[in-house]
């Protein structure tokens, strides 16, 4: 009998190591991760930089609370603030607790603006998190199911539907937008190159906050550092967590102008969060990424399994969805089966809906492509 609670059911394999894109379990075998502890190990398991940061970190400091300064969490806010063209950071432990920062950021907002009954316009097939406020501006019932009440005041309109958020232009007590630049729990949906940019002019023209949640698209997932920089904005909030730490829980709430004046002494906090230990991994994870040129190789491998899947040319493919190393294969058909399939071939995948979704480590090689197009075509070819 396990004494761990009924929320998870995980598949029959345990895992005890790992190096680059590869696990082995308690038998010594080998599989071919192909997606990276949902999109966390962006730089691989145990990447000797990151493995060499967490020793030297516990052996100097591990924790003294936000009571005191932290040198490294001041050094993260900056870059990170740099690299996204932000102002201010607050960092929790979690995807869901930057985007709770981000909801508690934008109440503020709203009281300052004298809204007593502040809307947030979030969008359906979302994800946002298991926390009470995130689970509820999350657009998908099966998230929320059983935790009425809900925080209220989250309106999930269509998603890549500008005409959805236009729709409450005259609504007075919407005060902001959240979204994710590309969706990834619900199977990677790429919206219209052009829609970011049209939500964040209406969003202007209405003093509404836009906020960008790249828990999962962003520290080059999607080729970029951050993916709205393929539309050239810059969000008012941007929340940032999973591929941030490479394994270590971190989560990240970047503001911009007044949205990064509001959070004032003692109105929030986490005991963790922002610690010496995760902000010199997520410092060291920032610099492999720049110094191994990530970005590029991400890019590169996305080119090059576009390319492999298309030829694989199997008529059961609907469509390949894939921005960076976010990637989703739509099947004509339901393929629940292929998860324990690819696990007996030795590969981890994820499937959503209809649809096989990858999420690779970033410094995936063309060798290890290979057996991802190579192993998913003999699936495919075996429903
Ligand atoms: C876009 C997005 N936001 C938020 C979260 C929640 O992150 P966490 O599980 O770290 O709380 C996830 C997790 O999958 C996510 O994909």
């Amino acid at each position: 009998m396990s004494y761990l609670m009924s929320n998870y059911a995980p598949l029959e394999v345990t895992f005890i190591k790992g190096q680059g894109c590869y696990l082995t379990n308690t038998k010594g075998q080998q599989y071919l991760d192909a997606l990276s502890g949902v999109g966390v190990v962006g730089l691989g398991h145990c990447h000797p930089d990151i493995t060499t940061a967490i020793q030297s970190q516990a052996a100097e400091l591990l924790h003294t609370s936000n009571w005191y300064h932290i040198q490294h969490q001041e050094t993260l806010a900056e870059k990170l603030c740099t690299l996204a063209n932000m102002d201010g950071a607050f960092f929790g432990n979690s995807g869901a607790e930057a985007n709770e920062a981000a909801i508690k950021i934008t109440r503020l907002h709203a009281h300052a603006n004298n809204i007593d009954n502040p809307i947030i316009l979030t969008v359906k097939q979302s994800f946002h998190g298991r926390t009470m406020a995130t689970l509820s501006a999350t657009g998908n019932p099966k998230v929320q199911s059983g935790f009425s009440p809900l925080v209220s005041e989250f309106i999930h309109i269509d998603f890549d539907d500008i005409d959805a958020v236009k729709a409450y232009s005259d609504n007075t007590d919407v005060v902001a937008v959240m979204l994710e630049p590309i969706q990834g729990e619900s199977g990677v949906i790429v919206p219209a190159d052009d829609y970011i940019n049209q939500v964040q002019s209406i969003c202007q023209t209405n003093n509404w906050l836009l906020i960008l949640d790249e828990v999962q698209t962003g520290i080059g997932r999607t080729g970029k550092m951050f993916a709205h920089q393929y539309n050239d904005i810059t969000p008012d909030i941007l929340t940032l967590a999973k591929g941030l730490g490479n394994g270590v829980p971190i989560g990240a709430c970047l503001a911009k102008g007044e949205a990064a004046k509001l959070l004032t002494t003692g109105t929030h906090g986490s005991t963790f969060g922002g610690n010496p230990l995760v902000c010199k991994t997520a410092l060291t994870v920032l610099e492999v990424i720049e110094r191994d040129k990530i970005l590029k190789n991400v890019s590169v491998m996305s080119d090059y399994l576009l390319a492999g899947l298309q030829a694989l040319s199997s008529d059961k493919i609907i469509e390949i969805r894939i921005k960076g190393l976010m990637i989703a294969i739509q099947l004509n058909q339901n393929c629940a089966g292929l998860l324990n399939a690819a696990l007996q071939k030795h590969l981890l995948i994820n499937i959503t809906g209809n649809s096989i979704r990858l999420l690779p480590p970033l410094i995936l090689n063309q060798n290890e492509a290979d057996i991802i197009i190579n192993t998913l075509g003999e699936l495919i070819g075996e429903l």
